[in-house]
């Protein structure tokens, strides 16, 4: 649980290149909802760039999910990321499965996916934190036009800075905060 920090490095692109594969020092566990309190204290400082960065980044997701573009999700997760999903649909990995998964689960519904409270913590110059909380709305088509299944959650991700300056998920957890309510014959077609 608990988050080391790299020394602060004075960066070349070389460097940068060199430090990008380095084991991510971030646990990549299930935060407790009632340890996310205290596990990021107030910061003093914050690097706004790098925050802003990964908030943009993390904006791309529901743009891809709703947009069933799932192509699109490389732009948010690293190639080899790993994504626990909770059940039904548990660990996900690499993106393609990600994808192919995501993909086929909601093949029956449209959706949307809104963001509310959240939290970016950069770790180093090459590892960051988020907390996001979701509403994932996922609506019926055909017959079920106007029926709706509703997911309340969060979505805990790991960061890794890439060669290219950009920020992506490395690994996720969504994790529920209620089951999935409504009708969820809406995932069948
Ligand atoms: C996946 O996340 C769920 C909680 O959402 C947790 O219970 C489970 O242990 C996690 N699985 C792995 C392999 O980390």
């Amino acid at each position: 649980m608990h988050l080391t920090l790299l020394p602060l490095l004075s960066l070349t692109s070389t460097t940068i290149a060199t430090i990008s594969r380095f084991p991510n020092p971030i646990e990549t566990d299930v935060i407790p909802l009632h340890t996310l309190p205290t596990i990021f204290p107030p910061p003093i400082t914050a690097d706004a760039v790098s925050v802003e960065a990964i908030r943009q980044t993390l904006a791309l997701y529901p743009f891809a999910i709703d947009g069933k573009n799932f192509a699109a999700l490389s732009q948010v997760f690293t190639s080899d990321a790993v994504a626990n999903y909770s059940a039904p649909l548990n660990v996900l990995s690499p993106l393609s499965d990600i994808q192919k998964t995501l993909s086929a689960s909601l093949a029956c519904v449209t959706t949307q996916h809104l963001y509310g409270t959240q939290l970016i913590d950069i770790v180093s110059p090459f590892s960051a934190q988020s907390v996001t909380y979701f509403q994932a709305a996922h609506f019926g088509t055909g017959n079920l036009a106007k029926e709706v299944a509703t997911a309340h959650g969060q979505y805990q991700d790991v960061w890794a800075r890439q060669r290219d300056g950009t920020w992506r998920i490395v690994h996720r957890n969504l994790v529920y905060m209620s089951e999935v309510l409504g009708n969820p014959m809406v995932f069948v077609c």
